[in-house]
């Protein structure tokens, strides 16, 4: 996830100083580096760098730039470190052209080479971007003298998504848009156009808003702006400006009340630009742990939940002995057995959690191979790592990890399949089948947030007085009741704890009394039936049966007080993706329902730096 912006202003009014404000209200899609070109009598300025947008100008003076028309850009590194020749806008060889970027080019390696060996054009940068400019510029060499059909052609041999914003030097008035499964928003100026990642980038300066959709292409003037199908460019699009009623702070978490509500949302996009991340990544990951005499796999909190919930996909379909060890016990633990032919896993959305570091440093310092999977390109995790994968999950603000488990568990998910592939253990049809299934998840996500999110805020506030909860569930989704049960206490105060739902009759049965709340996890698996036993010993003992499950699984609903609704058919292993979706629209719900702010929760940070 990064931040663009582009403007288009009357002759005469220096645009860098909009930019510049504009881009800061979207420092919060990204933060490690910035840049910005403008126009200005037919030549392109740049200035970028790495930092933070306050760093960067301090340095660079971003409103020096001259000219009445720019694009800008934040950048949250996925292609290349953060870094001044990673960051954005990226030119062509000639500097035409120059083009900022949101998104993921997910062939730009092929297009890349193809641009050196049959162009001798000269890459800079480690970036997946710098392909688009280069490729937009051999389009008008090859005599087609006219941006926008060279940027459509560009188009043609991209695959991935993106938001894109070009500005090119023959075009003093003009800069090109084009979007695909990337965000992008145009506001409707007094002789000012606007064009931005998201809403709150302008919204001081206008609040008549025209969406862009997925397959469009627009151009900017200052006074209009024409939108097109980027696949049939003759026929104008007309779309009337909405009116955008939000206040600032609002328009900061895009129109949502809480940064933790707005990442629960963004949960399938997430998903799906972690789904786009190359095969070639996962190679060096499959050898290691393929090859290891141990594995262990460490992690803290929520990023230890989806290292367990691997453990058991790696035992079921990967067959890949493993060890997971929380971090914060791992050399008290495991120290003893650590040595050149170990292979230690480390997750953590932030890269910077100390316990885990200490975990990494000791054994990489006793010989082991460190692979780590997080999702902040840069932080000290990957620097420490033989070999890392960035999720992509884009920045999270809230303190609760949402989004960044979600990605964890698809990312973790692809390993195992991939592993299994490698090692023989599921034929082509059965690879076949779950990859489909992974790369249905956005879709599932998204049904369940559109179709339960009212049903689950009624449940919260009916519980939001409860004192105490005990979350159940067996096989890989007894790590998604732990989940559910971090998810309510971190944000709501509500002492959750949970248990395989085996286990409770060895003592917590023992707190179960007249409307006690049980939320149980119950996906129609091999488990299910001992599950409904245990479901069943709760409801004797007069509990409150909150169930997960899936549409039509009667023999379920027909025991639950409460329910959350899962669309059905979603492989088992795979289950915790979903499955955890209510349990933290519930958490949230049930911190607003008891008048706190699930981002900010008491005691905790976003990234726990001590020991
Ligand atoms: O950045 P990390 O993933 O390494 O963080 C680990 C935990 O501190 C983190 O998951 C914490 O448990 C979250 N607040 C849970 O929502």
């Amino acid at each position: 996830m990064c931040g663009i912006v582009a403007i288009v202003l009357k002759e005469q009014t220096p645009v860098a100083p909009i930019l510049k404000d504009c881009l800061q209200r979207l420092e919060y899609r990204g933060y490690d580096s910035v840049g910005m070109s403008t126009l200005y009598k037919g030549s392109i300025y740049t200035k970028k760098d790495k930092g933070k947008i306050a760093e960067v100008d301090a340095k660079l003076h971003f409103d020096e730039l001259p000219g009445n028309i720019g694009i800008a850009h934040t950048r949250w590194a996925t292609h290349g470190g953060a870094t001044k020749v990673n960051a954005h806008p990226h030119q062509s060889s000639s500097n035409n052209i120059s083009v900022v970027h949101n998104g993921i080019i997910e062939n730009y390696l092929d297009l890349r080479q193809e641009l050196e060996e049959e162009y001798d054009h000269t890459f800079i940068s480690e970036c997946d971007t710098e392909v688009i400019p280069h490729l937009i510029e051999i389009n008008l060499q090859n005599g087609k003298n006219q941006l926008e059909k060279a940027v459509k052609k560009a188009l043609k041999k991209i695959r991935g998504s993106y938001a894109l914003a070009i500005l090119y030097k023959n075009n003093p008035n003009q800069i090109i848009l084009a979007k695909k499964e990337s965000p992008l928003v145009i506001g409707l100026g007094t002789n000012a156009v606007y064009a931005a990642s998201d809403i709150p980038a302008f919204l001081p300066l206008t609040n008549r808003v025209i969406i862009l959709e997925d397959g469009e292409f627009a151009v900017l003037n200052y006074n209009n702006v024409k939108i097109y199908k980027t696949e049939n460019h003759d026929t104008i699009i007309s779309r009337n400006p909405q009116i955008i009623d939000w206040n600032s702070e609002m328009a900061k978490k895009g129109g949502m009340p809480h940064f933790m509500l707005k990442e629960i949302h963004e949960q399938p996009k997430a998903i799906s630009n972690t789904l786009r991340i190359n095969n070639f990544k996962y190679s060096p990951f499959i050898k290691l742990l393929n090859d290891a005499k141990n594995i262990f796999i460490t992690a803290a909190g929520t990023s230890f939940h989806a290292g367990l919930a691997s453990s058991y996909t790696f035992n079921k379909i990967s067959k890949l002995d493993n060890n997971p060890i929380i971090s914060s016990e791992f050399i008290d633990n495991v120290g003893g057995m650590i040595d050149e032919e170990s292979v230690v896993l480390a997750i953590s959305q932030s890269g910077e959690t100390m316990d885990t570091l200490n975990a990494i440093n000791y054994a990489k310092k006793k010989g082991a191979k460190i692979l780590s999977i997080t999702n902040v390109m840069g932080s000290s995790i990957i620097r420490m790592s033989d070999h890392e994968i960035i999720t992509q999950a884009g920045p999270e603000i809230g303190v609760a990890a949402t989004k960044t488990f979600l990605v964890q568990l698809i990312c973790l998910s692809q390993l195992s399949l991939y592993l299994a592939e490698m090692r023989g253990l599921l034929n082509s049809a059965e690879i076949k089948f779950l990859k489909q299934n992974l790369m249905n998840m956005p879709r599932i996500i998204e049904k369940i947030i559109a179709n339960q999110e009212d049903n689950i805020k009624n449940i919260a506030q009916h519980f939001a007085n409860k004192s105490n909860f005990l979350y159940l569930g067996r096989g890989i989704n007894s790590i998604t009741a732990a989940e559910g049960a971090l998810k309510l206490k971190e944000i709501s105060y509500i002492h959750a704890e949970s248990y395989p739902a085996g286990e409770c009759k060895h003592g917590p049965i023992a707190l179960i009394e007249k409307d006690f709340p049980v939320v149980f996890i119950a996906p129609p698996d091999d488990t299910q039936s001992l599950l409904i036993s245990n479901i069943m010993e709760m409801k004797a003992r007069n509990a409150k049966i909150i169930t997960v499950s899936e549409e039509n699984d009667n023999k379920i609903h027909r025991i639950s007080d409460a329910k959350f609704i899962i669309p059905s058919k979603i492989p088992d292993i795979f289950t915790p993706i979903a499955y955890i979706v209510p349990l933290q629209i519930f958490a949230y719900f049930s911190a607003v329902f008891r008048g706190y702010d699930p981002d900010k929760p008491r005691n905790l940070a976003k990234t726990v730096t001590v020991l």
